[in-house]
């Protein structure tokens, strides 16, 4: 039987859905992340990168993630702040937003690898503004608008991303 999955779509309308998806997703993550750390030493942060026009849905999936993750006041977009942080019972959550980045050089300036180091998972919007300087998303989502809903596509870039959507998988979407 297989042990992990590739990609998973699914179409989510209202953000109600949306927020519903992100708490199973939020479940299925800290699981896997807790599995993670039982087995040794974490070397960095896992990543989701979170892609899509601008309105789509990032921050309400990141704000759906981070109340599944145990968070419960309000989540900023970090648009104008470039990194807003959340210290959960998994660890330290970054949540990034490189929107403004001129240039993913700034990202050496800022400090990103030591967040990197620091953090337990790091949630990034507009992440092609930082190619080249991030590496490989474990899972990468891709929003867009369906009709009135969201049709979201989620890929995993490393094992560990594969076993999250496999787990995921169990209550949704058609699995590749
Ligand atoms: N599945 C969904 N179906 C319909 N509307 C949704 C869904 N998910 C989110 N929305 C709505 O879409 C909007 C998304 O705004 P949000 O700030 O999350 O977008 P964003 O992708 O983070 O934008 P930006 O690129 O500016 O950071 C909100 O108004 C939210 O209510
Ligand atoms: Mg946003």
């Amino acid at each position: 039987m297989a042990d992990s999955a590739s990609q998973l779509s699914v179409e989510l309308l209202g953000e109600p859905a949306m927020l519903a998806f992100a708490a199973d997703l939020a479940a299925v993550l800290e699981q896997a992340l807790a599995e993670q750390t039982r087995h040794g030493a974490v070397a960095q942060a896992a990543i989701i990168a979170l892609q899509g026009n601008l309105g789509v849905g990032k921050t309400t999936l990141s704000r759906g993630i981070l109340h599944g993750l145990g968070h419960s006041g309000a989540v900023k977009s970090p648009t104008y702040t470039l990194v807003e942080l959340y210290q959960l019972a998994l660890g330290t959550v970054c949540h990034f937003d490189f929107y403004r980045l001129m240039d993913p050089e700034e990202l050496e300036y800022m400090g990103f690898r030591d967040y990197l180091v620091d953090a337990r998972l790091c949630l990034i919007e507009w992440p092609e503004r930082g190619r080249g300087f991030l590496p490989d998303p474990d899972i990468t989502i891709d929003i867009i608008q369906a009709g009135e809903g969201r049709m979201l596509t989620l890929q995993a870039g490393s094992s560990a991303g594969g076993q999250i959507l496999l787990a995921l998988n169990q209550g949704y979407g058609q699995l590749k």
